[in-house]
């Protein structure tokens, strides 16, 4: 990487992430639930994609009422992916590969079956009950699951707060010894050879007075509290300064202008926060879990948005999937003729924009939503709340099915497809959640023996990134913002210039002059022109300086030799 870069380095902006669902990875063990053993027997695949981290999602002991963001016990493996054994295994072959790990901490809530919980709920004087946040009668806030945030505790007679699941209570971080307990968990992780942090909902840690009305949407609620920035910089000062720890917070509810609160480097609280704006893009302002129609022009200006707030201010996530929301081809490209060239297209988007990026494990082979056929096939708390709710109000399981499989969780969480064999080669068992039936043709086999497939387009764009400061430090200036289907954009740092053209669409679009710049560095179809074919991306290198846009003409096929045959 080179010097004239004006954006302090880091290995965490540098090296690009890809995001574990460990129950649905792989299943070493036949018990239909992915495991430990068998993240760390796939690791030598990771290597061969090319990322540097590796974030896992919640593997501590947990009722699973949420899959594991309900934490019964912080400091334990849940038994079916394993134990600390099993952990500490994983986390040495990976540091022998080079690969870094990034543990998922849901601090804002607990399980109910967490033992400061079932003290506290017993007795008003148990050492743990301000640990919770409790009241005598509740207010009208509504949780994000559905119904509302309060819910009677039998044995006190009173009320406690959470903002999900009845079965995740909230924490009270206004305890100081709560927030002590909390830096002990990250240090005991730390101390098992963790790089790292994705810190759960932590916008929504510190709650707004009781009197406050709710309004506007329920993450901006909840969101920005008043004393969420105290509670981060202590955090920071405390353990992830002294330890070095990398910290990605999900922070729904934030704004772009509000962003630069929780990431400028001298405030000293988070390193990245993924922000909403774009996944809430397909629903409805009034209710998450409603499907809506969205549009490129909005993506675009969402994305345009969010690197503006942070240029120079501190450092941007990118993500087009994860384990909350639907698959990005069935949300964004397509998943019929032109699929392989959308799953590449996307690829180029994430790869290519100003940020770390975050690959949702399945994206990398162009996995896309499964067709459920009945309410039973789902897992998800959230679907079975919305049928309970759809049931209530007498709506039938068609109608409700209808809305739902378009903003389902459990898309994302069907087995990873490896190969050909029964369930995708997940497991020797009965999966915990149905496989999506295309695993015959699309998975991880056929993609790694195809040289022109998602798989290998993905491993060349990850290798040009980290070939190419550019794509990491280079600013970020978009091209005719406007346009309705193609989204183009320059990524220039000292005299290097590249041009990425993405054409969000099913259509021939004509881009003209655009189409005769540059050097191909990496495109997902053979030759270039002034039209672009359906969902067509190319990354083109500029001819020597910053501005001159005229020469040579676009070439796929004339590699600069400097990029190791990356265009194949
Ligand atoms: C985050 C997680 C999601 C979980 C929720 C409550 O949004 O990503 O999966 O349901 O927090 O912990």
């Amino acid at each position: 990487m080179p010097s004239e870069a004006t954006e302090p380095r880091a290995w965490w902006k540098e090296d690009v992430v890809y995001q574990i669902y460990p129950r649905s990875f792989r299943d070493s063990d036949g018990d239909g639930i992915g495991d430990l053993r068998g993240i760390a027997e796939k690791l030598d695949y990771l290597v061969d994609l090319g990322v540097g981290i590796v974030w896992l999602c919640p593997v501590y002991a947990s009722p699973n009422v949420d899959n594991g963001y309900d934490v019964a016990d912080y400091r334990a493996i849940a038994p079916e992916f394993g134990g600390l054994a099993d952990f500490e295994h994983l986390v040495r072959e990976m540091r022998a590969r080079g690969l870094k790990l990034v543990m998922d901490l849901v601090f804002n809530h607990s399980s109910d079956q967490h033992e400061w919980f079932r003290s506290a709920r017993a007795s008003k004087d148990s050492p743990y009950r301000d640990y919770y946040i409790w009241r005598d009668e509740p207010n009208d806030w509504g949780a994000v699951f559905g119904g509302g945030a309060w819910t009677r505790n039998e044995p006190t007679g009173d009320w406690y707060f959470h903002i999900f699941a009845p079965e995740q209570p909230d924490l009270n971080w206004e305890t100081p010894a709560l927030r002590r307990e909390l830096y002990d968990i990250m240090r005991f992780w730390a101390g098992k050879g963790v790089a790292g942090f994705r810190l759960d909902v932590i916008s929504f840690i510190s709650k707004k007075p009781f009197d406050a009305p709710q309004t506007g949407g329920i993450f901006a609620f909840y969101a920005n509290g008043p004393k969420l920035h105290e509670y981060l910089r202590e955090m920071h000062a405390e353990v992830l300064s002294p330890l070095d720890l990398m910290t990605v917070g999900e922070a729904p509810g934030v704004s772009a202008a509000d962003a630069p609160l929780y990431v400028a480097a001298e405030r000293g609280e988070l390193d990245m926060i993924f922000h909403f704006d774009h996944a809430g893009i397909d629903r409805t302002p009034e209710d998450f879990w409603r499907p809506a129609p969205w549009k490129l022009s909005d993506l675009k200006e969402i994305l345009t948005r969010w690197d503006r707030a942070l240029a120079g201010r501190g450092w941007n996530s990118l993500y087009l999937g994860n384990h909350d929301l639907p698959r990005l081809l069935s949300r964004f490209g397509d998943t019929g003729a032109h699929r392989a060239a959308a799953a590449k297209l996307f690829a180029t988007m994430l790869l290519t924009l100003r940020g770390t990026p975050y690959i949702y494990q399945g994206d990398e082979i162009g996995m896309i939503n499964t067709p459920f056929e009945s309410i039973g096939e789902y897992r998800d708390i959230v679907a079975m709340n919305g049928w309970a709710e759809a049931r209530a109000q007498e709506r039938d399981e068609h109608e409700f099915l209808a809305d739902h499989i378009l903003v389902s969780r459990d898309h994302a969480r069907t087995p990873m497809q490896w190969d050909a064999s029964p369930h995708g080669g997940f497991t020797a068992g009965e999966p915990w959640i149905r496989t999506n039936p295309d695993f015959s043709s699309t998975n991880v086999a056929a993609s790694r023996a195809d040289p022109g497939s998602v798989f290998h387009h993905y491993r060349r764009l990850i290798a040009l990134r980290r070939a190419t400061p550019a794509l990491v430090y280079g600013d970020y200036v978009p091209i005719d913002a406007g346009h309705p289907d193609v989204f183009a954009y320059v990524r220039t740092l000292a005299d290097v210039l590249l041009l990425i053209v993405l054409n969000v669409s099913g259509d021939e679009v004509s881009i003209g002059e655009l189409g005769r710049y540059g050097t191909a560095l990496i495109g997902n179809y053979d030759g270039c022109g002034g039209v672009l074919r359906p969902f067509e991306a190319r990354v083109l290198r500029m001819a020597e300086e910053v501005g001159e846009y005229a020469s040579p003409a676009c070439a796929i096929n004339e590699v600069d030799p400097a990029y190791m045959g990356l265009n194949r």
